[in-house]
């Protein structure tokens, strides 16, 4: 385990199994027809790309980029669309890719910029939900773990862009972003 971890939340196995039967859910939700796996960069990277080799159908895949954390450890509630999609979603399904749903005010804010393009449905799928620091209802259709309100780390999750390469997610360690003396 990484010095800086505090705690392992969900081993790389654990996350892998929870994939394995979201993944069961979104083949049974979406029998046919076009189905956007929409990742929204940069946590969503490694959640995206196993959730994508565990369905069973086809997918189109693109990514979003917004930011609203601005490397801190609490959300701004200011969200910037840092890059858009390049696919056109107009009649598709859309199934909006999140490592984690914290405040739930990046995800409100993709979903009302996404329903203007008119897809033919648009849904979340999350492997992690903060839900205790919800500052706006999210409909999340597909949830991989309901988790504690600490800052988490690894499998797509940063502090300060670092640790997203971790295969599992643990709990960061308050002395990396609190300094003694702070
Ligand atoms: C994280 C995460 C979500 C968002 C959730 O992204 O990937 O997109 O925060 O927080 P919220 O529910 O409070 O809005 P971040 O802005 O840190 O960018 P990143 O994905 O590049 O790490």
């Amino acid at each position: 385990m990484h010095d800086d971890i505090d705690r392992i939340l969900y081993t790389d196995d654990d996350i892998q199994n929870r994939i394995r039967a979201l993944a069961r859910d979104i083949n049974e939700a979406y029998p046919s027809g076009d189905l956007v796996l929409l990742g929204v960069l940069s946590g969503s990277l490694l959640f995206l790309a196993d959730l994508a080799r565990a369905l069973d159908r086809h997918v189109i895949v693109d990514f979003i980029a917004v930011s609203s954390y601005e490397g801190g450890t609490q959300s701004t509630g200011v969200v910037r669309l840092l890059k858009d999609l390049s696919v056109n979603i107009e009649g598709k399904d859309v199934l909006l890719v999140e490592d984690i749903i914290d405040t739930g005010l990046t995800i409100n804010y993709l979903i009302e910029n996404l329903t203007t393009r008119h897809p033919r449905s648009l849904a979340v799928c999350a492997l992690l939900d903060k839900a205790e620091a919800r500052k706006a209802p999210v409909p999340i259709r597909f949830t991989g773990f309901t988790v504690p309100n600490e800052f988490l780390v690894g499998y797509g999750l940063d502090y300060q862009q670092r640790y997203r390469n971790l295969p599992y997610v643990g709990i960061l360690k308050p002395r990396v972003f609190q300094p003694a003396g702070s």
